[in-house]
């Protein structure tokens, strides 16, 4: 009999793969910390494990947006300018929901944070990663 396995809510497949390897492996830790923050919620965690969960993830999507762009400037990418309006403007979102923080339940806010991964940050890197990755000369540069 085969074991039930723990499906993650936020599956990685290859519509994901923008052809980079450290940007997709940067993006694989986005969808890891996506999970654990879902299992957090549907496991009703106390505060503190909510509250890390919630962290890591916006912690690690900041940091990859910069490395992201830093990346787009060193390969003098055409797209550069407009991608890196739409951080600016995942950024304000994301920021609009960490402001919620104490303000309603870590609970409401996990799930503000996951409507917002699924609506948002999912269709990034479905559309504008690939096509900033795909309109640079050498998407195969180093980060
Ligand atoms: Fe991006």
């Amino acid at each position: 009999m085969v074991p039930e396995m723990d499906q993650d809510q936020f599956a990685w497949d290859e519509s994901y793969d923008t052809g980079n390897e450290k940007i997709d492996r940067d993006h694989k830790q986005i969808f890891m910390a996506a999970n654990l923050l879902h299992k957090a919620i549907e496991k009703k965690a106390e505060a503190a494990v909510m509250d890390k969960c919630l962290e890591l993830l916006l912690e690690y999507t900041v940091f990859h947006f910069n490395r992201e762009i830093a990346f787009f400037k060193s390969i003098s990418s055409t797209v550069l300018k407009d991608h890196q309006a739409y951080h600016d403007e995942l950024f304000a979102e994301i920021t609009t929901i960490r402001n919620n923080q104490g303000k309603i339940s870590d609970h409401d806010l996990g799930l503000a944070l996951e409507n917002w991964i699924t609506n948002r940050l999912l269709p990034h890197i479905m559309e504008k990663d690939i096509e900033a990755l795909n309109s640079v000369p050498n998407p195969f540069a180093n980060l």
